[in-house]
């Protein structure tokens, strides 16, 4: 109760950066951790919040020290500190994921709200995850409405393919899952 009072008093304080109802909901967590491997690289997070997906990740095997969490917002980032000690926590913006010092990561999980970004930061984030991503690695994305999460012209781009979820109507409000993965490696 006090993550979901935490994060209804940063939607008031920054709607422009949380862009949500509410916190992920449990099924849309499942959906957005599906196929994550122990025994395979490391997992970023973007946009982490309060952390329900971060829990969902580690639900999912993941060790705390093979997980990193970004976000931007200084009492989100307290309290993922807060609550999951053992994971790496970054206070930086998602545009710099690219500066992490990490290697053959198997899956960037993303609760940005992507498509509300400008196009430039959209490029920081999603070049920078495939520069960390090994080469079969996939990039995670919800989304509420009915496009791709990522602008056209970035999938053009970077040559993206993607598979795309059935809508999770158990959440608030309903979404689907994007993976997007490099052309010709998608599972
Ligand atoms: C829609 S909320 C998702 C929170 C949580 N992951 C969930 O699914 O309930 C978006 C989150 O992205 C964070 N955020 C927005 N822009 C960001 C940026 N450029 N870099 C890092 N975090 C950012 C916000 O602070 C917020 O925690």
């Amino acid at each position: 109760m006090r993550d979901f009072a935490l994060f209804m008093g940063q939607i008031l304080r920054r709607p422009g950066q949380v862009v949500a109802l509410a916190p992920s909901s449990r099924a849309l967590c499942a959906e957005m951790t599906e196929g994550l491997d122990p025994a395979k690289g490391p997992v970023i997070e973007l946009g982490a919040g309060t952390g329900v997906i971060t829990q969902a990740i580690l639900d999912r095997g993941i060790a705390p020290a093979a997980l990193h969490t970004i976000e931007m917002n200084p009492e989100f980032h307290a309290h993922l500190q807060a609550r999951f000690p053992s994971v790496h926590h970054h206070k930086m913006s998602a545009g710099d994921v690219g500066d992490l010092d990490l290697s053959e990561v198997q899956a960037v999980i993303s609760g940005l709200p992507l498509l509300s970004m400008p196009l430039a930061l959209q490029r920081g984030i999603l070049g920078g995850s495939f520069a960390q991503l090994a080469q079969d690695g996939r990039y995670v994305q919800f989304t509420y409405g009915p496009k791709p999460p990522v602008a056209r012209a970035l999938r053009d781009e970077m040559e993206l393919e993607w598979r795309i979820s059935a809508k999770i109507w158990r959440n608030i409000p309903p979404a689907r899952v994007y993976r997007f993965f490099r052309q010709s490696t998608a599972q």
